[in-house]
């Protein structure tokens, strides 16, 4: 697998809303959302808690380091496979379902702009 690989994401939240993403195959797909300003459901970042689980319905992933096996089982398959998006790399196009409480976007165009402008150094 070409790591520099980007695959289009598409998460479908509970509310029905479709959120797209670019992801390069060596990043954890929720890390690729919010670098795109989107705020994810997340709490131990380590494959750990299921709080950023959502279910697999198009596509490939790979987990990219230890997941607890015993919070992946206990999740219902009737959505999809259930995968932990702290930890789940794409190797395809993903379309993937979340629960719980829609993706909100944190950073407005305005605010995007505002952040640029300041990280850009005189001279
Ligand atoms: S945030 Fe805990 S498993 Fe992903």
């Amino acid at each position: 697998m070409d790591e520099a690989a980007q695959f289009d994401i598409t998460l479908v939240t509970e509310d029905g809303q479709t959120l797209h993403c670019k992801c390069r195959a060596d990043t954890c797909i929720a890390a690729a959302f919010e670098a795109a300003g989107f705020r994810m459901r997340l709490a131990c970042r380590s494959g750990g808690c299921g709080a950023c689980v959502a279910w697999l319905q198009e596509g490939h992933v790979q987990h990219q380091q230890t997941v607890s096996r015993a919070r992946l089982d206990a999740f219902p398959r009737t959505l999809g496979q259930p995968v932990f998006l702290c930890r789940a790399s794409p190797r395809s196009p993903v379309r993937v379902q979340v629960a719980g409480v829609p993706v909100r976007r944190i950073l407005s165009p305005l605010s995007n702009a505002l952040n640029a402008s300041s990280s850009r150094t005189d001279g």
